[in-house]
């Protein structure tokens, strides 16, 4: 803040010395223009009046009496001026001058002529004889024969004198510096004063910001910079609302993120632990009754150890599937090739487990479908876990398809069953990982709930995306596609 009014100030003051310098050289060049000006007007017709009373040139020659009349009378007008008697060429015949030495011998005529000639009182500078080079306001007049009117020449006399000059030039001297320090201080003290307005203004709304950014600081996300406070800083309120959105979003993702990986590592242990204390219970009773368990139940027992084992191998398997594909890991191997052979491939491997929960399996699909191009084995793994779920989700007596549809530019595959069904709240969800519907209603269900995860970032992998449709106690479908292999 202090270093921006001192800024602002600065600037203006610079700004009005500026212009305080260009007002007095101004001021300094139009005094003497003036006082010059005043002096031709005052005087300007003393040389008419003087040859009204006397004629100092006749026939070419000085008239001395002339001449001393016209000094007498001229002492007690004005001391400091000087005379001329010029002849009809401009050239010098005489003058009179305080105590000096003129250095031209003639005058350019032009603008005597010009001071003769006039009607009006203009304001004109000619030649001083003293000062060549120099203009000077003058008085003229012509000198003409009394009897012929014959012009005999011209009285021309220098009205500012060097010595006038040079008291002008002192008194302007003089003043300049003057008006120089009122000025500058006059421009420091308003800068000053403009500055703390300027500042004034330009914070009111900046404190409001800071007041707003503060409490943010302090916890409260909640709070926004208002419309009306935005003022003359528009983007900057309207930026730091969208960071602070931005924040209290990321700050909810992270929570939710943080609430998901718990939830996680709850399910997970809880999961892993089932299988080991079922394990461990078995193992500990055929140790304890190691001779009175008959040997069926002992095979019973040995039985459901290995396929608590094999859950825990297969768990453990899928979430390391599932965190490496997570992790971007796995780079899908795409090639070109035939989904009718892998999706025959999956219904001789399930037509086992098919008769076994007495469910029918389908497959239907036109003849000459195009080559997809992708993962094979990922996409064999997208399959499975679709069959997977359909057999284990589908009732005895129920029916599953596969079928496959050609598209315009891909291969349609979609895994419908007659099974309960998922209800449109948990569709959803059913993606993401660990997440299994109303567990009481799917308590035959004992997976993991990572398989369709699993799916979905597989599909992701292929930039492809996967659809379920479901109607309760009807059945459920999947679908998803893959693009032709173009060549
Ligand atoms: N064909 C289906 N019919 C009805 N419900 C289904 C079907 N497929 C999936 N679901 C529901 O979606 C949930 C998530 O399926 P997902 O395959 O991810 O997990 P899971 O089968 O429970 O476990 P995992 O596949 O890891 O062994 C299932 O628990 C089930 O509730
Ligand atoms: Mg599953």
């Amino acid at each position: 803040m202090k270093y921006l009014f001192l800024k602002i100030s600065a600037i203006l003051l610079g700004l009005f010395l500026i212009l305080g310098i260009v007002f007095v050289g101004l001021t300094g060049f139009f005094a003497k223009e003036y006082l010059q000006e005043t002096n031709q007007m005052l005087y300007g017709g003393i040389a008419d009046k003087m040859i009204k009373e006397v004629t100092p040139l006749v026939d070419g020659r000085v008239d001395t009496m002339a001449v001393q009349k016209i000094i007498n009378s001229n002492m007690v007008i004005n001391p400091s001026i000087e005379i001329y008697l010029l002849d009809t060429e401009g050239k010098i015949i005489t003058y009179v001058a305080p105590e000096s030495k003129i250095k031209s011998e003639s005058v350019d005529l032009a603008p005597i002529k010009t001071f003769v000639n006039k009607k009006k009182f203009t304001f004109i500078k000619g030649d001083d004889p003293r000062s060549p080079g120099v203009q000077n306001v003058f008085s003229a007049a012509e000198i003409k024969d009394k009897s012929t009117n014959q012009l005999q020449g011209y009285l021309y006399i220098v009205l500012a004198s060097e010595e006038q000059m040079s008291i002008a030039t002192y008194l302007i001297e003089c003043y300049v510096p003057k008006v120089g320090i009122y000025l500058f201080t006059a421009a420091l003290i308003t800068a000053m004063i403009i500055g703390l307005i300027a500042i004034w203004f330009l914070t009111k709304n900046l404190r409001r910001y800071i007041e707003t950014v503060g409490k943010f600081k302090d916890g409260d996300l909640s709070v926004r910079v208002c419309k009306n406070a935005k003022g003359d800083f528009p983007v900057l309120g309207e930026t730091f609302n969208a960071m602070a959105d931005k924040l209290v979003a990321n700050i909810d993702e992270l929570k939710s993120v943080e609430n998901l990986r718990r939830e996680l590592i709850a399910n997970v242990s809880h999961d892993l632990r089932t299988p080991l204390a079922i394990m461990q219970g078995y193992v500990e009773t055929l140790q304890m009754k190691e001779d009175k368990i008959s040997t069926e139940d002992r095979q019973k027992y040995l039985n459901i150890i290995l396929n608590s084992s094999e859950k825990l191998s297969d768990l453990i398997t899928q979430l390391f599937e599932y965190a490496k594909l997570e992790a971007r890991q796995i780079e899908p191997n795409k090639e070109p090739f035939q989904m009718t052979d892998l999706v025959a491939d999956a219904f001789s491997k399930y037509q086992v487990l098919a008769e076994e929960k007495d469910i029918t399996v389908k497959v239907a699909h036109q003849e000459d479908l195009p080559v997809v191009f992708a993962d094979v084995s990922l996409v064999e793994r997208v399959v499975q876990n679709l069959m997977d779920n359909a057999l284990k989700f589908t009732p005895k007596g129920g029916t599953v398809t596969i079928s496959l549809e050609e598209l315009k530019d891909g291969v349609q595959i979609m895994v419908a069953d007659t099974g309960p069904g998922i209800p449109a709240e948990e569709q959803a969800f059913i993606f993401d990982r660990y997440r299994k519907i109303n567990k009481t209603a799917t308590k035959s269900n004992n997976g993991a709930g990572l398989g369709l995860a699993i799916v979905k970032k597989i599909l992701e992998l292929h930039n492809a995306s996967i659809s379920v449709t479901s109607q309760l106690n009807k059945g459920t479908a999947f679908t998803f596609s893959l693009p032709t292999y173009a060549n």
